[in-house]
């Protein structure tokens, strides 16, 4: 569960016997062995060069060779990861490096490990940076959760609990990766909380879990099911009145900048666990939507970091956080409810909730507080993970200048998205007979689609908005160079790069 957090030292000629199990070397195609990569070569006799030379190593990015040395060298596994072509890479590339040298050290059960961050001459990133992406890399790659696990051996888990990164930069890569260090923690700590199953984190515990990030310096406010009532939230109600736990809508706001009136605001769909309601869904898989409250987990995520890293900027993330149940007191389909903001919706299908709770939470954050731009992310629909798989997110959104402002950031950090459209004939697909909408379509084509446009039914007077459908994201079946499978975490570093890149300041 709790990830490696490595130490950082300089670089110096004797690194390589510093005594760890193994040391790890970057080694780009040209092959070129660098000066501790040579000394500790000349050690043994030239067995790592001859290695390197053989076809067994390509030194394309992230292939790995590693050698096991003779005594002689003082470290038991010398590791080669290839970096590929020097020229193409990006802060990205340094954070798979790190992973990958993770994953390839608990191969061979090694406890600890030195990597050597020798500086790769390179346009884009730095000596420190390059450190730093690769320490970054360490703990995102590191992170598992074990939590549950009594009876695992020794030699069942990872065996890795120590890495030292040597660095010729050594101020600067620890400067740099104080402010990565967070991030990571609070994408780890997103990863966890869509982890937990559905008895541990629900509405009521999951606010509690908010209210402790007051830590960080987030303000964090708790509205209880009176407190929504009051509002009309009943939108949002509906689909927790069949839980025996209590719907909450968690407000947390960080004022990093005084000068911005008008903050940026993330909403996050936080359905504990979809059951479906009395739309119930079929048993085979339901334990998956112990992550439907995967958007909700994002924004808390992201809050964490911006505080933690003390952004300079004014946001305020708003998750409604709800359990879909069915029960005597559950919504039935064909209801119809008032939503906070006035209109009313027929509930056709009481498994589309979370717009019905997105539609409250929407609302809220625009009025109390009057967002320049607003994102929000829900684990949405089925149907976009049957449009675009599981590695891109699906995006929405009414203003051309925003979708590119994500994507961009989605490329540096590696969550990628693809856009969708909105439109008029998808939005008369969700007329009703009875109320202003229905909550489902009126066909079963289009469904990430007429989701997305029950949204923006309640975003007002254009405020700039985009909806990421993370169904399909939110989740891994396959484990990557930095994320385990489970959990991805996917979109807080994604929305902080954004926030880095164009709301700060
Ligand atoms: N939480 C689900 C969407 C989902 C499905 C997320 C699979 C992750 C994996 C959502 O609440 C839902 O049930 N959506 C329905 C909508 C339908 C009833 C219009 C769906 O996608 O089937
Ligand atoms: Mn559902
Ligand atoms: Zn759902």
């Amino acid at each position: 569960m709790t990830p490696i957090i490595p130490t950082f030292a300089p670089l110096n000629a004797t690194t390589a016997s510093t005594k760890t199990d193994a040391v790890v070397f970057m080694v780009s195609s040209a092959k070129k062995l660098d000066a501790d990569l040579a000394a500790l070569d000349k050690k043994c006799g030239g067995i790592i060069s001859t290695a390197i030379d053989s076809a067994a190593f390509t030194a394309k990015k992230l292939s790995t060779l590693s050698v096991h040395l003779p005594k002689a060298a003082g470290v038991a596994f010398a590791v080669l990861v290839g970096v590929g072509e020097v020229d193409k890479l990006t802060t990205l590339c340094f954070e798979k490096l790190g992973g990958k040298a993770v994953g390839e050290l608990n191969k061979l059960r090694a406890k600890s490990a030195t990597i050597i961050a020798a500086e790769i001459k390179s346009k884009k990133v730095n000596a420190g940076e390059q450190a730093a992406r690769i320490g970054s890399g360490v703990m995102l790659g590191s992170y598992y959760f074990d939590k549950y696990f009594t009876t695992k051996k020794e030699d069942e888990k990872p065996s890795l609990t120590k890495i030292n990164i040597a660095t010729s930069a050594l101020k600067s890569a620890q400067v740099a990766f104080a402010e990565l260090k967070t991030l990571a923690d609070a994408v780890n700590f997103t990863r966890d909380i869509i982890t937990e199953p559905a008895n541990v984190i629900h509405p009521e515990s999951l606010a509690a879990e908010c209210k402790k990030l007051t830590k960080y310096g987030l303000t964090v406010k708790v509205l209880g099911v009176a407190e929504m009532q009051k509002l009309g939230m009943n939108a949002l109600l509906g689909v927790g009145q069949g839980s025996t736990k209590e719907s909450k809508l968690v407000v947390l706001e960080w004022k990093g900048n005084a000068k911005q009136k008008q903050p940026v605001a993330f909403v996050g769909k936080g359905v504990c666990f979809d059951t479906g309601g009395i739309s119930i869904k079929p048993a085979g898989g339901m334990e998956e939507m112990k992550w439907d409250m995967g958007g909700s987990g994002v924004v808390i995520g992201l809050m964490q970091a911006l505080a933690s890293r003390k952004a300079k900027v004014h946001a305020v993330g708003v998750v409604g956080l709800v359990e879909n149940m069915p029960d005597g007191n559950a919504q039935r389909p064909g209801d119809v409810v008032k939503s906070a903001d006035g209109q009313t919706i027929e509930v056709l299908n009481t498994d589309a909730e979370g717009r019905l709770v997105l539609a409250d939470a929407l609302w809220y954050a625009q009025k109390f507080h009057k967002p320049k731009m607003i994102i929000d992310l829900a684990t949405l629909t089925g149907a976009i993970i049957v449009a675009l798989g599981s590695s891109r997110a699906g995006l929405f959104t009414n203003n051309d200048a925003l979708a590119n402002q994500l994507t961009s950031a989605a490329e540096v950090v590696g969550e990628p998205m693809w856009r969708l459209p909105l439109g008029e004939e998808y939005d008369k697909q969700i007329n009703s007979d009875i109320a202003d909408m229905q909550n489902i379509g009126r066909e079963r084509e289009a469904g990430s689609i007429t989701a997305a446009q029950f949204l923006q039914r309640f975003i007002k007077n254009e405020t700039p908005w985009a909806h990421l459908d993370i169904a399909g994201v939110a989740w891994s079946k396959k484990s990557t160079e930095i994320c385990a499978k489970g959990a991805t975490g996917y979109g807080v570093r994604l929305l902080n790069q954004l926030v880095a890149d164009h709301y700060e300041a």
